[in-house]
């Protein structure tokens, strides 16, 4: 089923000059880029885009670090790309991710992972609707 997933590569993966070699992996699974840009989220937008995670011991911090630099978010189109992209980069802890994922590959902590992927198409309708208007998906 074609789908819509959010990806982020999140401010260490900005910093750390990964953006081209996240880009290269989604592109290399045969998943369309519908849009992109790059923003920086001020701690309250943060706490909007985790609002899932509000109350859980990591969410201040997890929400200051989104906050620290700029992010790039994109909307990734494709069949199934909800899984395939979560499968693209791994386990929340890195340690646990499969080998050849982004995270496994690239992740230095559980915080700092490098991207986000929705879980569902009902998170991924809500994420979308957070950073981009239909007028800005190709
Ligand atoms: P979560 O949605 O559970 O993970 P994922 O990004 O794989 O969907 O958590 C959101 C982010 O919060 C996660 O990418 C990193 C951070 N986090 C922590 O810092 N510590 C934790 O124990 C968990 C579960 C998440
Ligand atoms: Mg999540």
């Amino acid at each position: 089923m074609k789908e819509r997933t959010l990806a982020i590569i999140k401010p260490d993966g900005v910093s750390r000059n990964l953006v081209g070699e996240v880009i290269r992996r989604i592109e290399g699974e045969g998943i369309r880029i519908s849009a992109a840009k790059m923003i920086r989220m001020d701690k309250d937008q943060a706490k909007g885009f985790y609002q899932v995670h509000e109350g859980k011991p990591f969410f201040e911090s997890v929400t200051d670090f989104m906050s620290s630099g700029p992010c790039l978010v994109m909307v990734l189109e494709g069949d199934d790309v909800i899984g395939r992209y979560r499968k693209l980069i791994g386990a929340t802890d890195y340690k646990r991710a499969d080998e050849g994922t982004i995270r496994r590959d690239f992740a230095t902590d559980i915080e700092k992972n490098i991207v986000h992927g929705s879980d569902s198409v009902e998170n991924a309708k809500f994420e979308i609707k957070y950073f981009f208007s239909e007028l800005e998906i190709f």
